[in-house]
């Protein structure tokens, strides 16, 4: 069987395989292909990037994964266009820590496009049942709000998130894998390390719809990134993310195109 969010990555192939042996695209012979040691820092950094691209897709509160076991990298260095990496590894339940899947990814960090380029092949056991229960929980509760939620600080000073306001918290990591995914780098990752305010805009449509204002925390740099981030979310749909981050200050040599606005979704259609 496989999860939701397994089969969406699948479905983004169209790649479907039923079989327990992984496809995995094996690096061209030719070329600098270097094997490199699986707990090291960039095959995990590889498997992270492709993390964040699941759970942008699974586009879940409820079906958060985050990496597990790296068990191959291989990188290969395409002389004038980036780094691929090709990984096998394991992903966990992000609050369970149970085992969701096994997956085959390529992660192509590119020297001059904005963000890494993945595809990736995933298999699972998990039964997804419960998490699509409790999505559709969340939705109804929210859409049937006449006075918009709001909250701040989650999860306050003390580590504490206030139950009613983890389904926020978790929406709000769904939806920042996708600004995670965006702006990682081969040697730059990122957290989520607090939501500073989530105001709901109450809709007449089908979606519902937050404004969150969160911290990210960057890593080496350890630097705290701001950002704005809307999020418009259909338990059937493709997560819907605006985001606007402020430029971190960075020196001389590194200094990108600075200002970033990007939006996510395919079908983005009327806000
Ligand atoms: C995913 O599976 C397809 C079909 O077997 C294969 O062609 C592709 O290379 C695989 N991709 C990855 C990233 O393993």
């Amino acid at each position: 069987m496989q999860c939701r969010a397994c089969l969406l990555a699948l479905t983004f192939l169209a790649a479907a395989r039923g079989s327990a042996s992984l496809p995995f695209s094996a690096p061209p012979a030719q070329g600098s292909a270097l094997e490199l040691v699986p707990s090291h820092r960039p095959a995990q950094q590889a498997a992270r990037v492709a993390v964040h691209y699941l759970n942008y897709i699974a586009s879940s509160p409820n079906k958060l994964q985050k990496p597990g076991e790296v068990k191959q990298a291989i990188r290969k260095d395409i002389p004038g266009v980036g780094h691929k990496y090709y990984i096998q590894f394991t992903t966990e339940d992000f609050l369970s820590d149970e085992k969701v899947c096994v997956c085959s990814a390529t992660v192509l960090f590119q020297m001059k496009k904005p963000r890494p380029a993945i595809s990736l092949n995933c298999t699972s056991n998990k039964n997804q049942k419960q998490a699509r229960e409790d999505d559709y929980i969340f939705y109804k509760e929210m859409k049937q709000r006449t006075e918009a939620i709001s909250g701040k600080e989650i999860p306050d000073s003390y580590g504490h998130i206030d139950p009613s306001l983890e389904p926020l918290w978790h929406l709000a990591i769904a939806g920042s894998s996708y600004i995670m995914w965006e702006k990682s780098e081969e040697n730059l990752h990122y957290n989520v390390a607090q939501i500073k305010s989530v105001k709901q805009w109450i809709r007449r449509d089908d979606f519902i719809d937050f404004d969150y204002n969160i911290l990210l925390h960057e890593i080496p740099t350890q630097e705290m990134v701001p950002c704005q981030m809307r999020i418009v979310w259909h338990p059937e749909q493709p997560m819907k993310v605006k985001y606007y981050c402020l430029p971190v200050p960075r020196s001389e040599e590194e200094e990108g195109s600075g200002i970033e606005s990007k939006e996510g979704s395919a079908s983005y259609g009327n806000f």
